[in-house]
């Protein structure tokens, strides 16, 4: 195999733990999506020194809706300061800065702000950041399947157009490699509507650190443990 089919090119991270983090502390949850934030400003930027060209974070599932109201609203403020403020620093080191998930689900103001943030880095040449916000991979893929057959109805394409490329085409992620390596934290292991169609091949990577704990360190590691691994997908 090639050396370069090894490449870390995509990491796709599952920031989890941020609750337990705060409550091991005696302290509200709310604390630990605060702390999870600043850990998500240090990981962008060691992504990009690290050589990752592409960065997912699940920042906000569907299911996370379905939180006590009180919690999606520090989720939610959270999201804003960081949509108005952090990414501020991001977008003047070339990154360039993409949304996956539904948008109609989040407040006007939110998504005005993501698309004003696409819009400006859309021609930045570094690392892509790409946030999973309101993101569910089940409904990312029905979608595509409704879009794909509106496709057929109107006589665009045939039935027998439809193949792995031009199903890819209508996920979110259109555009994107898929992800090499997907990291989830604080000692789950399970993929929770992320990314499904995507991570066909995807290598995984758990820790039982809490997402408030991870840090550069830890990223190095896992990258180092990465670069062992042999990936075959599905040769012999
Ligand atoms: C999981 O912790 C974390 C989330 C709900 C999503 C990640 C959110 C952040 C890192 C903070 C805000 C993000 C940005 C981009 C500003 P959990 O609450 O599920 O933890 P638990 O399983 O210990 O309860």
């Amino acid at each position: 195999m090639s050396k370069d089919e090894n490449k870390l090119r995509h990491l796709a991270i599952i920031m989890d733990g941020n609750g337990r983090w705060a409550t091991k502390r005696g302290l509200p949850r709310s604390m630990g999506h605060k702390k999870g934030a600043e850990v998500v400003k240090e990981i962008t930027r060691a992504a990009g020194e690290l050589g990752v060209e592409f960065l997912t974070l699940y920042a906000f599932s569907t299911e996370n809706w379905k939180r006590s109201e009180d919690e999606v609203q520090t989720l939610m403020g959270l999201l804003r300061d960081y949509l108005k403020s952090d990414l501020k620093e991001v977008q003047e080191n070339n990154v360039r800065i993409r949304f996956i998930g539904e948008r109609e689900m989040l407040d006007a103001d939110i998504v005005q702000k993501m698309a004003e943030i696409e819009s400006e880095t859309l021609k930045n040449t570094g690392m892509t950041l790409c946030i999973a916000l309101s993101y569910g991979s089940r409904q990312e893929i029905v979608n595509a399947v409704k879009k794909t057959a509106a496709l057929v109805k109107e006589g665009d394409i045939s039935l027998n157009d439809i193949d792995v490329k031009l199903f890819s085409d209508m996920l979110y992620t259109k555009d994107m490699p898929d992800p090499d390596l997907v990291v989830r934290t604080s000692g789950e292991q399970r993929i929770s509507n992320y990314l499904l169609w995507q991570i066909a091949y995807s290598e995984f990577y758990f820790t039982d650190v809490l997402w408030p704990d991870f840090n550069k360190k830890l990223l190095e590691d896992i990258i180092a443990e990465f670069n062992k691994r042999e990936r075959r997908y599905g040769k012999a």
